[in-house]
């Protein structure tokens, strides 16, 4: 049993630490970073330098292109990694997003038609209401794309096209190296829908170069954890824990809180920093410990702004940012935050290296607190009834 958690005391935190691997994988033969011009080949493109090639969509990319909207359907942690990417969706596919639960698309048999393109994203491919939502939606005649971590799995066989994450077999009960494999999938869709614009080509160059250095700067916040450890010391005995994101962001505070809930049996949530005035503030007082994640995004400045008024309010503060950030450390020289610092890399992929300490903080509260890290109380890895 050891030598299949490779030297690890559990599988969540094995697959913690294989994320710079199971990135690459997600990648591995899709992704071309630098096809250097070769001056005899007269074939040679310098427009398309950069390439990404799904293959499992690459029949499918002009359909989805004239589609009327793209449609995210999932739940848990994989619902997650929809609303990561929802942005990085608009923005390249240049095509309205929504998301679903699947569970709530199917409470409101909300309307789905045939230029509807459904993507249905889910780590085991097995999930009962994502499953029955994927037949709702073909019933309707939309086109349906697969993303899921499990060749021949349900959601594999009954989509009409899709992308395998390659993340590898994932264990522990709460997801983590499919959450990172699912948002570096789902942005790789992103970039292969707006492959011909000539407008975003700098952007696509640019979140091309960062994912070739994801997996060395995965390697690089994963020597947090100690730190995750002494923090977890300093939260174990809390009642609750709140989190706070806005933009890419938002997601990050859900799955952190979620994952805080699911194995550190924690009360935490999620909030999404431009609600903070409309219910949450009222929470805020000296004792409530507070994780506010503020890498360097657009959203930086209002989250400075957050930082200052829950700060203001005597908030304790977990100060998720980037390495460097001589402004946040200033604003917190004076009072007891505590801050995290992350390497920096384009905003549409900082989701992915902020919520590696996250992952690590929960799994040391959970030992920590005594609980079973792989087999939470009452949770099941692949929910296949509804
Ligand atoms: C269960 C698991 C979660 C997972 C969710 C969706 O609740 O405990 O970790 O995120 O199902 O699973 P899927 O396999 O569809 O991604």
């Amino acid at each position: 049993n050891s030598i299949m958690k490779g030297g690890y005391d559990h599988y969540m935190q094995k697959e913690i630490n294989e994320q710079p691997d199971s990135v690459l994988q997600t990648m591995r033969g899709r992704v071309k970073f630098d096809q250097k011009p070769k001056a005899m080949d007269p074939s040679w493109d310098p427009y398309h330098e950069k390439r990404i090639t799904l293959g499992g969509l690459v029949d499918r990319i002009s359909t989805i292109r004239s589609g009327r909207r793209i449609m995210f359907i999932a739940c848990g942690t994989s619902f997650h990694a929809c609303l990561a990417c929802r942005q990085t969706m608009e923005e390249l596919a240049e095509l309205p997003v929504s998301l679903e639960l699947a569970s709530d698309l199917l409470d409101r048999r909300a309307p789905i038609f045939r230029d509807d393109m459904c993507v249905f994203v889910s780590q085991s491919g097995e999930t009962a209401d994502t499953l029955k939502a994927l037949e709702y939606a073909k019933e309707r005649g939309a086109l349906c794309i697969g993303v899921t971590n499990t060749v021949g799995s349900a959601i594999a066989r009954s989509t009409h096209c899709g992308v395998h994450i390659n993340a590898g077999c994932e264990i522990g009960v709460a997801s983590t190296k499919a959450y990172t494999s699912q948002m570096v999938a789902l942005t790789m869709m992103g970039l292969a829908l707006s492959e011909d614009s000539i407008r975003l080509r700098s952007k696509r160059n640019s979140i091309i170069d960062a994912l070739g250095v994801l997996p060395d700067q995965i390697r690089e916040v994963l020597k947090l954890d100690a730190e995750m450890l002494s923090l977890a010391e300093q939260l174990k005995e809390e009642q609750s824990l709140l989190v706070f994101g806005r933009g890419y962001n938002y997601a990050t505070a859900l799955e952190a809180a979620l994952k805080v809930k699911e194995v550190a049996l924690m009360h935490s949530e999620g909030i999404l920093a431009g609600e903070m005035k409309h219910g949450p503030l009222a929470l805020v007082d000296e004792l409530l410990p507070i994780i506010v994640i503020a890498t360097r995004d657009r959203m930086y400045q209002k989250m400075l702004s957050v930082v200052q008024q829950l700060l203001a309010r005597g908030a304790r503060l977990i100060i998720l940012c980037n390495s460097g950030d001589s402004e946040m450390k200033e604003i917190c020289a004076s009072g007891g935050s505590r801050l995290i610092k992350v390497p920096e890399t384009v905003e549409c992929l900082q989701p992915i290296i902020n919520i590696v300490p996250l992952q690590l903080l929960s799994y040391h509260l959970t030992v920590l607190r005594g609980y079973n890290v792989d087999q939470p109380r009452n949770l099941a890895k692949s929910v296949t009834v509804s």
